[in-house]
């Protein structure tokens, strides 16, 4: 070293340490420190390769996987002094490696860089995170599945521009999201799949000369193999920017499901009855029981959506290979990962504990003219009039109930008839919502039956 105030690491051509806002701006290890274990998980698998190639003595390479596994344990005992003087985790790992077991430490940086060390590292914690969001979609999932089981005949309206549309079934309305989380599950699983290639042995940017075993070092750490090009290796952070748009979406998901449950569970509807374990008091209202969880959940796309946008704006336009510009993926998708994790958990814990009022659910299928469709499809086929004409006619009805104050099943079969003089005491079959829902059997219907197979394949599809 130069220069005792030059940096340990870098400074031999230094002759003056950074100024004090140099280090501010350039150190990352108040975030990057989570990527500690993977940072030795990385080095130990590098260490070992070393060794088998031949590259380092194999007692220097043992003297160094040792003494990392001290140095993680430090770390994980909350034991440790991170400097920012040492920029980040890959040289305060390093630099107390070095204090562990001397000069050999010193060998463990050949055939590698921090580039590739960092893309190895957060690519390494991002899997992880994809795997914990696989077990959190599957999680939810389920709670999804037990509430479609128990209510799979429940009617309750259904919808568009939040007015009444047709009666659905609980168990449908379920397992619409059933099949949202499972879509966001395989994009999860599709975005391992593309990112699991290893960056390790890229180098700084070109690769090295050093006879490395990049398949070796992908293999120990679990990726299927090593990345292809090393210059795409260290610069591209396209599978960070997957997982982002991958948890935006399913953030979306959550957010759309959570306002319903906001909306459910207002004294207005009623449909649903969120737990004491995930509702909130208000300080001035004794009354009130607040989806707080629910309106978090809501809000949380806002971070994870905004943290895709930062970090495509940061990777736009840099030329290849690395910048320091880069060093600024982490936070973004930290945050966005523990945000999302958050939420499906709180919303696996939501719908596990909430109870449908099922008597509301029917109460408000059978207001707000729910049936008129089912009215209209049954002159199509019993009268034989074209679906237009039947849509005129039904609208009439609506018109004449609505004059009323009453519901279309209230109707006289005489007030039928004097807007439609054919029409029989059978309409009245299809006007009860029980009858509409289990009338519609088409493939992905809403009709019992219909719900139950659609469980029955999910359930079969996660044991
Ligand atoms: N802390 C850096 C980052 O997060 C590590 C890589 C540094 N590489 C470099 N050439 N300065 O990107």
């Amino acid at each position: 070293m130069t220069d005792a105030t030059s940096n340990q690491m870098w400074g031999g051509r230094f002759a003056a340490g950074p100024d004090a806002i140099m280090e501010a701006i350039n150190a990352s290890i108040g975030f990057d420190k989570r990527l500690a274990a993977q940072d030795i998980a990385g080095s130990r698998a590098h260490a070992a390769m070393l060794a088998a190639t031949g590259i380092v003595k194999a007692s220097d390479a043992e003297a160094m996987r040792e003494g990392l596994l001290t140095v993680l344990s430090e770390i994980e005992g909350g034991d440790f002094a991170f400097s920012a003087a040492l920029e980040d985790i890959h040289m305060n790992v390093e630099a107390r490696l070095k204090e562990i077991v001397g000069p050999a430490a010193g060998r463990l940086h050949t055939a590698r860089s921090r580039n590739d060390q960092v893309a190895t590292d957060f690519r390494l914690w991002v899997r992880d995170q994809l795997d914990a969001a696989d077990a959190g979609l599957t999680a939810l999932i389920r709670a999804l599945l037990v509430q479609a089981e128990a209510g799979a005949d429940w009617v309750m309206p259904g919808f568009t521009h939040l007015q009444t549309a047709q009666p659905v079934t609980w168990g449908h309305h379920m397992m619409a999201y059933v099949e949202m989380f499972g879509r966001d599950r395989a994009r999860v699983r599709d975005a391992r799949a593309r990112m699991n290639e290893s960056p390790l042995g890229a180098a700084a940017l070109a690769g090295t000369s050093f006879p490395i075993d990049r398949h070796m070092t992908a293999e120990a750490l679990g990726f299927d193999r090593p990345c292809a090009n090393s210059l795409d290796a260290v610069s591209d952070r396209d599978f960070a920017l997957e997982f982002l748009s991958v948890a935006s979406i399913s953030a979306m998901h959550l957010s759309r499901f959570a306002e319903e449950l906001v909306i459910w569970s207002s004294a207005q509807f009623r449909f649903v009855a969120l737990s004491d374990r995930f509702s909130t008091g208000s300080s001035i209202m004794p009354q009130k029981k607040n989806p707080d969880a629910a309106e978090l959940i809501r809000a949380k796309i806002g971070r994870i959506f905004g943290a895709q946008v930062a970090l495509m704006t940061v990777m736009k336009g840099l030329p290849l290979a690395y910048s320091k510009d880069m060093q600024e993926d982490k936070e973004q998708v930290f945050d966005a990962a523990d945000n999302w994790l958050l939420s499906l958990a709180a919303m696996e814990g939501m719908v596990g504990d909430m109870t449908a009022n099922r008597d509301a659910l029917e109460a408000a299928a059978s207001s707000g003219f729910s049936t008129a469709t089912d009215l209209a499809d049954w002159l199509v086929r019993e009268l034989d009039l074209p679906f237009r004409e039947a849509h005129h006619v039904t609208g009439s009805l609506v018109a004449l109930a609505e004059g009323r104050g009453c519901d279309l099943p209230d109707l006289t079969l005489a007030d039928m008839q004097g807007v439609h003089g054919s029409i029989t005491e059978g309409v009245f079959d299809v006007l009860g919502v029980r009858n509409s829902v289990a009338s519609r059997t088409s493939y992905g219907g809403t009709a019992p039956e219909r719900v139950r197979e659609q469980i029955a394949r999910w359930t079969d599809l996660l044991d």
